[in-house]
């Protein structure tokens, strides 16, 4: 028994019996607002420096934010100089609105509209907590005190801001959070939301922007869903507000309890590129953006060139973005497992011949060019990889299409050197074992001299192939000759000449490879030997029908070693 647990307080859902949010759908973007540079530099063990959030800054410009939420220039010197480099170096692009973070408390209000002197576009973000834990254990206070500071600091906003748009023209807008909304009594969080809707007169020309932040994740992602829905339902100003999302991760479900407060009427997203932020982090945009994207809906940001991203993302935060991360982890578009990599191929095949309009390709939720991953690897092989795997590689990489009987014995190899290694094999060391394997051997038989002519009976007559050549075996040199309907047969009668007569003939297939600036055939044959085993040889050279024969000695070479 795992006792412990008996500590801890069930979460006491919403009742909201007739809930709508299940059956709805996510049919368009929401509006996006980035708090990478707030809750997420908050929470780095080395918060950014200037040059750091720049950057970031401009990574999140180019992905498309309008709304960037640059810090809390009024709780220290450097998220001050960092808001105040982006308005004297006129680094904020018209249509980006940036976004301040400041408590419900008069001093820092003050400072914070310091700060925000000369920007074009601000929405001055305010919040206070209202949870009833916090007010039993911080705030000592009831509700009607935390009613109080929400309100005092909701009027000093809008006289601050009348203020300063008289002297500057600025365009101002207003974001209040219930700090810990989810950890509220709705009703409590409905009242004091709608105080301060009425305290900064929003009307439905002049939205205030209204955050429901699930501070601490502490349900499951339908109770969340619930207290939205049950907030919009209630909330008298609710053609007034813009409400908003901004999830915490703690239970591992800040994604799910966006999509689903999304689903349950929200408008808008605060949340961090790969789900950076306190504790377990914020919500990550960029899987809820690309979620949507792979339902069919636009999610009007831009993430197709994900590994740069990726690398701004990790050189600013010195954080690493795991290997299984959805749409960006190292990992996320590698199939090992042979059926996976199998199913990929013949997905792959399909959309090529169909000419579907459609991603339909198993294992792949997207297509990994969607997010600038087209070049790497999809197929990796290890000991788990199938037969087909290598054969991927072979083609993939290196332009052999080995015939499809041919897999299981190349599959078997690689899967062989892949257990004796015990790690993943790189495509050059794949095809350094199939050159080993097929073009380095030479013994026992060995063709020293050849020659191929062919003679045609009469005009429209058969064409008759003649070899004649010395095979070199048992230290000796040997003439051999023969005559077929081609190459093959030629040579196959040229080695019963020397009583080399157990090899029997099954397959071939040949195809072009270009070497740097010439051409190659690659010739694949498979015999079957005394003992009824398939084996296969391969032969490359520039002369098709030699091709065939250095093909048929590989083959036979192989049947004796084995
Ligand atoms: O998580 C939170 O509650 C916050 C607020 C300050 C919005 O970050
Ligand atoms: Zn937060």
């Amino acid at each position: 028994m795992y006792q412990g647990c008996k500590k801890y307080i069930p979460f006491q859902p919403v009742q909201l019996k007739d809930r709508q949010w299940p059956d709805k759908v996510i049919t368009k973007a929401p509006v996006w607002c980035s708090v990478d540079l707030r809750d997420g530099n908050q929470a780095l063990v080395t918060p950014m420096n200037l040059e750091e959030k720049l950057l970031f800054f401009k990574t999140l410009v180019d992905i498309g934010f309008k709304e960037i939420e640059v810090g809390f220039p009024s709780a220290s010197e450097t998220e001050y100089e960092i808001l105040r480099t982006l308005i004297e170096r006129d680094l904020i692009p018209d249509d980006v609105t940036i976004q301040v973070l400041v408590q419900a408390r008069p001093h820092l209000i003050q400072k914070t509209f310091e700060a925000i002197r000369g920007a074009k576009n601000v929405i001055v973000h305010f919040y206070n907590s209202t949870s009833t834990l916090q007010r039993k254990v911080v705030f000592n206070t009831d509700m009607q005190g935390v009613i109080d500071i929400a309100v005092e600091g909701a009027r000093l906003i809008r006289k601050l801001t009348e203020e300063e748009v008289a002297r500057s023209g600025i365009n101002i807008r207003y974001e209040y959070s219930p700090e810990s909304f989810s950890g509220t009594e709705m009703d409590n969080a409905v009242e004091i939301c709608d105080r301060v809707l009425e305290e900064l007169g929003a009307t439905l020309d002049n939205k205030v922007i209204i955050n429901l932040p699930n501070t601490v994740e502490g349900s499951t992602p339908n109770c969340h869903a619930d207290q939205i829905e049950y907030f919009c339902r209630h909330l008298k100003g609710r053609d007034s507000a813009i409400i908003s999302l901004h999830a915490h991760n703690d239970r591992g479900c800040g994604v799910a309890a966006t999509e689903l407060g999304l689903m349950a009427g929200a408008d808008r997203v605060e949340g961090t590129l790969f789900g950076n932020g306190e504790r377990t982090g914020n919500a990550d945009i960029m899987v809820i953006a690309m979620n949507m994207y792979s339902q069919g809906v636009d999610p009007e940001l831009d993430f197709s060139n994900i590994n740069h991203i990726k690398d701004v993302y990790e050189s600013c935060t010195k954080m690493k973005v795991h290997e299984r991360h959805p749409y960006a982890g190292e990992l996320v578009f590698t199939a090992f497992s042979g059926s996976h990599q199998d199913a990929i191929n013949k997905g792959v095949e399909y959309m090529a011949k169909s000419g579907t309009q459609y991603w339909e390709v198993p294992y792949l939720p997207i297509d990994p060019a969607d997010v600038g991953r087209q070049y790497e690897p999809i197929i990796r092989i290890n000991s788990q990889s199938g037969k087909g795997g290598a054969a991927f590689i072979m083609a993939q990489s290196f332009g052999y299409h080995l015939p499809k009987a041919m897999h299981p014995e190349f599959g078997a190899i690689v899967k062989a050197a892949c257990d004796a290694e015990g790690r993943e094999l790189q495509p050059q060391e794949i095809f350094d074992l199939f050159h080993k394997e097929y073009f380095e051997i030479k013994y026992p038989y060995h063709l020293k001299r050849y020659k191929l002519y062919e003679e045609h009976e009469g005009q429209d007559g058969e064409t008759q192939v003649h070899f004649e050549g010395v095979l070199r075996f048992q230290n000796v040199d040997h003439e051999i000759s023969g005559t077929g309907n081609g190459p093959i047969d030629a040579f196959f009668g040229a080695l019963r000449s020397v009583g080399i007569n157990e090899y029997k003939f099954v397959s071939y297939s040949e195809h072009a490879v270009s070497s740097g600036a010439d051409s190659k055939a690659l010739s694949y044959i498979q015999i079957r030997t005394p003992e009824n085993k398939m084996v296969f040889g391969v032969g490359l050279d520039g002369n098709i029908s030699l091709a065939s024969i250095k093909g048929i000695i590989c083959a036979i070479n192989r049947a004796c070693r084995t």
